[in-house]
């Protein structure tokens, strides 16, 4: 199969754009030849994941430094979280040395024109596509929250691709921007009764085990806020690397609904929560807000904690993007956590930050969470209610 190209597309892959949108169309077209696409597409919203520096390294910098020389965005781009808090590091215990080599990483991303908020959550905060939109997002969460729950087309791109997607402007198409390939495949019916987010990230947990990169079709979820909509994402994506997944009632998509059929029970959730919860762990982190809390979250965090103490020994970290750790400030929500004791951390996340050796024990009320802060950070972890992690943290 052959993919065709545009005038446009062709001078991009000849140099006339410049070195760094050549590069970016090598990447994209090469993806494209391998799936077989026949065209690419333009897309209208860029997500870039990798930013941590903890993750890049110096080889990671020495490629955006390059791609920077030349290259500039083309579509709205924003970014997954970094490795530290941009403004508040030194408070969070980061060194001056990983601060000043993140610092170096945003710096690179900036000159190339991409919104250096860093975020898993670039919906809540003005990068939010519309029903049926192509796009071409990288966090994971974030892909399966806009296939699934908004109803826009990505597949989930890697760094370099996303990058190169921002460079040019395209995609190929191929994967979940075709109509035929979003179909469901397995369905699913919710018995459990679903209350909070943990709930949701124990439902992700549970599907995502059984799923395995399959579309699944979930029926019985009567309700779903946004919050716990993007905690089930998280979850599934992590446990089951779904990108997309229809939920009955809830998310806009159309497909045929499958006839074979699970079901998920509370003894599911329960064995979910057995699964998550390490025996003895020492809580001394508490982490709440992956994926990045919305200003309704940081609200009723700041509630729980008002005129509370965070206890001796114990660190809390709440964690958003920049432009609503801004509005909290405005609120009053951050004085009211910082207060407290507990910090209120924008732009980066728990799993991506250097905290390796600094806790022994996590509490959270996040699937996703439990996964990275055992897999990535030897840490023994605890699944909770937001409201009894703020308990936690008090206590
Ligand atoms: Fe976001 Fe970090 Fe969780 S990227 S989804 S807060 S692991």
């Amino acid at each position: 199969m052959t993919l065709n190209l545009t005038k446009e597309e062709q001078e991009m892959l000849s140099g006339k754009h410049g070195k760094a949108t050549q590069k970016a169309m090598e990447i994209i077209t090469t993806l494209g030849n391998i799936y077989g696409a026949k065209r690419l597409i333009p897309v209208s919203s860029v997500q870039i994941a990798g930013v941590s520096y903890h993750n890049l390294g110096e080889a990671g910098l020495e490629y955006l430094d390059e791609m920077a020389v030349d290259g500039q965005t083309r579509v709205l781009t924003t970014l997954n979280p970094a490795g530290m808090d941009l403004m508040e590091w030194k408070k969070h215990g980061i060194s001056e040395d990983f601060a000043k080599n993140q610092q170096r990483v945003v710096d690179a991303f900036a000159k190339m024109g991409v919104v250096t908020t860093c975020t898993c959550t670039p919906y809540l905060i003005g990068n939010l596509p519309h029903y049926g939109e192509h796009i071409a997002w990288a966090e994971s969460s974030a892909v399966c929250f806009a296939n699934s729950v908004i109803g826009a087309r990505t597949n989930r791109e890697g760094g370099p691709s996303a990058l190169a997607a921002a460079l040019t402007g395209r995609t190929a198409e191929y994967g979940l921007h075709l109509e035929e390939n979003r179909d469901a495949e397995v369905k699913y019916v919710v018995e459990a009764e679903l209350r909070n987010t943990d709930d949701f990230g124990l439902l992700g947990y549970v599907i995502g085990n059984r799923t395995r990169k399959s579309i699944p079709y979930i029926s019985g979820v009567l309700k779903a806020s946004t919050n716990e909509l993007k905690s089930f994402c998280a979850s599934v994506a992590t446990y089951g690397g779904v990108a997309l997944f229809h939920m009955e009632k809830v998310t806009p998509n159309v497909t045929t609904i499958p006839e074979t059929t699970e079901t998920i029970t509370q003894e599911d959730l329960e064995h979910a929560r057995e699964k998550l919860d390490d025996e003895k762990a020492d809580i001394d982190f508490i982490s709440v807000g992956c994926p990045h809390a919305s200003i309704d979250e940081i609200r009723h965090i700041a509630s729980l904690l008002d005129g509370k103490q965070v206890a001796d020994g114990k660190t809390v970290w709440i964690t958003t993007a920049k432009p609503t750790k801004d509005l909290a400030i405005k609120m009053g929500y951050y004085d009211q956590i910082e207060k407290a004791g507990a910090f209120l951390v924008s732009d980066a996340c728990c799993a991506v930050a250097p905290l390796k050796g600094r806790f022994t024990g996590l509490m959270t009320d996040s699937a996703k969470a439990c996964f990275y802060a055992r897999g990535k950070n030897d840490f023994k972890t605890e699944i909770r209610t937001v409201e009894e992690c703020i308990r936690e943290a008090v206590s």
